[in-house]
Parts: structure tokens; C-alpha cells; sequence
């Protein structure tokens, strides 16, 4: 049985504590797409823990942990993630696999992802530069690195070919660059990586279902940024919904039972592209500051406006979410009223659709006002103590969206969170 948890907005929805919170009631944590332009934040007892390749099941010593086929990998960071674990006292070896048909991310693709930005001028998507769009271009070009090629013996004769094509497409850009030092650091890491559990993930994981295991599926970026159905081309470069979890980790539709979609109480987007309900007021900076939103990968501030049931109905219908986690609940903790995007005004008339093409029309969000509700809720632990209006608006995108809420998180501790 696998259970599917992902992100119903532009990413960083709160994933990683989630995952962290649900992980005890699961065998493994598997990771089917995207890369380390992830960033999925652990909060134990006060403590940080950034991921970005590693499922954030991985805190658990019972959970057997994989990164599938769909996910592409950076050996750099990858090793960092290690390190940094083992600082905090968790050998992740002992309970990693890594697929065999997962990609590699060379340090010329983030090249290419830097030297396409830099193109784009004012364009830009706001990549995170950590070489996404490279490496799934060479992948669904068919000219990529996988992680099982670092232990055949022409991998370095492999390697040097991909390069000196990057370095041919770079030339198309006039981008100056020097990657001795990250092509050293790289190395080191492909033979660290050498010494992780390879499998074959999708015999691997059939393997787990065959014999009962419960599995939880973890998800990167969130729906708004799938390189189909996002925002595009102001998108990432991979599914980032539920049927992204059966090509990236090699299973039938059919395992899936539940699909556990995040959303904030309200919204944020990083890097450029549409976002109807933003804030570009002293409101957008209020939440910014109190919610922290900041990337965990990137740092750079988070864009942040009214949460938009036109977006999330939109992703709960891609993804066939069976119920929702509402996060971030505390950081409304001071507002007297909360806006509720129902309906787009598009082009003058009303609509419950995400058009084409946001920037070709002039899209104004329709909203509903709700009652704040004035008190610190990061405390509270039982649904029956929060407070009547926090309720009523949890209740409302209930009713809105047509699912049931099972947990609303009040704080970034693995703790901080309510059962609905
Ligand atoms: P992810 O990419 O979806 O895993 O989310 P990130 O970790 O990038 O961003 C979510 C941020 O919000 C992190 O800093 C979390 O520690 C924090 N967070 C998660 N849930 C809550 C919550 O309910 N309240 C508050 N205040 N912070 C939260
Ligand atoms: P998690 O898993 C938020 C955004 C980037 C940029 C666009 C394309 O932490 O929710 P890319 O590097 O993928 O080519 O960038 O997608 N982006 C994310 N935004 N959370 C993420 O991951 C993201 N991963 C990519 O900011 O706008
Ligand atoms: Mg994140």
C-alpha cells in the first residue's frame, strides 16, 4: 500500500514536517522526483534539519528510505546532506537506497542552468541554479549519466563526452565560467556515492508492496510548478503530482491508496511567474516576516499573498487528493480579517479556472472575507481549544474543496500540529 503526499501550491508548503510527523506509521519514505532545488525543513525538539535529496523520513531508524528513478541527484550535495546527518548523530547508509536509474546532476549542467537564466534577462523562471532543467533535458534527451553508470568502468569516458557537449551549448550563450574546483568536489562525491545501496528501485519498492510494507511517497515542489499543469513556463522540470509517484518510483496506480495534498493557510511562490493572490503590500511583508519565508534552499525571500481555492481545487483535482493538511495556521495568529481567494475575475468574468496563459490576460482574484480570530494558537494541541473562527475557515475550505482536513499544523515543531 502507498500513501502519496505532496504539495498543492507553489512548494514549500511545510512537506518535510509533515512527513517527519507521518513517518512513524510507515516501513519506507520514497522520493520520486525533483532534485536539490528541494529544501523540506525537520523542526525536532528545537533543531533544524534542511533535506533536499533525502526523504524526510530518514530521522526514523525503522523507515527504509529510497530515492527513486524519478529524482535527479547531485553528488555535491547529496554528500553534504550526508555529513550534516551525521553530525546530528543519523548514519543515513544504514537505511538508504539510492535507484540505479536516477540521474546525475554534473557540475555543467548547473552551468547551463545558470548561463540560461542569465539569457533570459528579465524573463527569468527564478530557477534555484542547482541544474533541474539541464539535467531532465538530458535525460528525456536520452544523453544523460545515471547513478548505476558511476560503477562502470567507462564512466569517466561517459562523463568527459557529456561535458564536452555542455561546454559546446554553453558557447551558444557567452557565459564565462570555471568549474575546476566543483569538478574536483564532484569526483570526491561520485566515489563517496559509490558507497551507497544501489538498487533497482522499481523491483525494490514491488518488492516492499508484495510484502505488506506501508509506504509513503514524498513529493518535492508542489502542483503549480508540474512542468504540464503548472504555471508554465514559470514551472520546474518534472511531474510533481500523484502520477508522477508511479513513473518515478516504477508502480502501478493501483497501490495508491491515499493522497495527502499540504497547503498553507495562505500562499507563497519563489522565483517569477503568475501569482494571482499576491501581496505586494505591508500585509505580503507582515507574512513573510512572521511565517519566515525565506527559501530553505535559496534564501531569497518568498513572495506571499491570500491563500486561492481556484489554484488548490485546481491541484486537488490533478492529484485526486483524499484529504488535506492545512499548515501554518499560527502565522495568522494576528490578523482581524482573512481573505479567501474564491473565483478569478479574468478578463471581466467571473471563473472557477486556471486560464491558459495567466500573463496573457488580466486575471484579479475574487475574494471572501473571513474573521481572524486574535490569539496565539501554536500551543494548542486539541481541535476543541482552538479558537471558533480558525475553525469555521479550516471548515470553509473544507466545503470549498470538497475534502476532509485531517491535521492543521500550528508551529514548525514535528509537535506543532492539530488533528482534525
Ligand atoms: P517543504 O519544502 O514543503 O518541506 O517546506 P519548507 O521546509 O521549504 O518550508 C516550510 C517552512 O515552514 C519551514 O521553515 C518549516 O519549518 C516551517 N513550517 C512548517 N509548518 C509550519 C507551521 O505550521 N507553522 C510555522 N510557523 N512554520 C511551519
Ligand atoms: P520544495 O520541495 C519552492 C521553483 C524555483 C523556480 C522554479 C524552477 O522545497 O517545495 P528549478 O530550480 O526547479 O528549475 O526552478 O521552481 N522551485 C521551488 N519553489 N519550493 C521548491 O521545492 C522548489 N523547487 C523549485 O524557485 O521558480
Ligand atoms: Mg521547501
Amino acid at each position: 500500500m502507498v500513501d502519496v503526499l505532496l504539495g498543492l501550491q507553489w512548494g514549500d508548503e511545510g512537506k518535510g514536517k509533515i512527513v517527519d510527523y507521518l513517518a512513524p506509521k510507515y516501513d519506507v519514505v520514497a522520493r520520486f522526483q525533483g532534485g536539490p532545488n528541494a529544501g523540506h525543513t525537520l523542526i525536532v525538539d528545537g533543531k533544524k534539519i534542511v533535506l533536499h535529496t533525502i526523504p524526510s523520513g530518514v530521522l526514523h531508524g525503522h523507515i527504509q528510505n529510497l530515492i527513486g528513478n524519478g529524482v535527479v541527484l547531485d553528488p555535491i550535495t547529496f554528500r553534504m546532506e550526508c555529513e550534516r546527518l551525521k553530525e546530528s548523530g543519523v548514519d543515513v547508509k544504514k537505511n538508504l537506497s539510492i535507484s540505479r536509474k536516477a540521474h546525475l546532476i554534473l557540475p555543467t549542467h548547473r552551468v547551463l542552468d545558470a548561463a540560461s537564466e542569465a539569457s533570459k534577462g528579465a524573463g527569468k523562471i527564478g530557477s534555484t541554479l542547482k541544474g533541474i532543467g539541464p539535467t531532465y533535458m538530458d535525460k528525456t534527451g536520452r544523453n544523460g549519466l545515471r547513478i548505476g553508470d558511476v560503477l562502470l568502468p567507462e564512466f569517466m569516458h561517459r562523463y568527459e563526452a557529456l561535458k564536452q557537449k555542455h561546454i559546446h551549448l554553453v558557447k551558444q550563450y557567452d557565459y564565462e565560467f570555471d568549474i575546476t574546483v566543483q569538478e574536483k568536489e564532484w569526483m570526491e562525491a561520485v566515489e563517496y556515492l559509490r558507497g551507497f545501496t544501489m538498487v533497482d528501485g522499481e523491483y525494490w519498492m514491488n518488492e516492499q508492496i508484495k510484502a505488506g510494507k506501508k509506504i509513503l511517497a514524498e513529493g518535492a515542489q508542489g502542483s503549480m510548478l508540474d512542468i504540464d499543469f503548472g504555471t508554465y513556463p514559470f514551472v520546474t522540470s518534472s511531474n510533481t503530482i500523484t502520477a508522477s509517484a508511479c513513473t518515478g518510483l516504477g508502480i502501478a496506480p493501483h497501490h495508491i491508496k491515499n493522497v495527502i495534498g499540504i497547503s498553507k493557510l495562505y500562499c507563497t511562490r519563489v522565483g517569477s511567474g503568475p501569482f494571482p493572490t499576491e501581496l505586494l503590500d505591508e500585509v505580503g511583508e507582515n507574512i513573510r516576516q512572521v511565517g519566515r519565508e525565506f527559501g530553505s534552499t535559496t534564501g531569497r525571500p518568498r513572495r506571499c499573498g491570500w491563500i486561492d481555492l481556484v489554484a488548490l481545487r485546481y491541484a486537488i483535482i490533478l492529484n485526486g487528493v483524499t484529504e488535506l493538511v492545512i499548515t501554518k495556521a499560527d502565522v495568522l495568529n494576528d490578523f482581524v480579517t482573512i481573505n479567501v481567494c474564491s473565483q478569478y475575475d479574468v478578463d471581466g468574468d467571473l471563473t472557477n479556472q486556471i486560464p491558459f496563459d495567466m500573463t496573457q490576460v488580466s486575471v484579479k482574484p475574487h475574494y471572501t472575507v473571513l474573521s481572524g480570530w486574535k490569539s496565539d494558537v501554536s500551543t494548542i494541541r486539541d481541535k476543541n481549544l482552538l479558537p471558533a473562527p480558525l475553525c469555521s475557515l479550516i471548515d470553509h475550505i473544507s466545503e470549498q474543496t470538497n475534502v476532509k482536513v485531517s491535521i492543521v499544523s500550528t508551529g514548525p515543531d514535528r509537535n506543532q500540529l492539530v488533528s482534525w
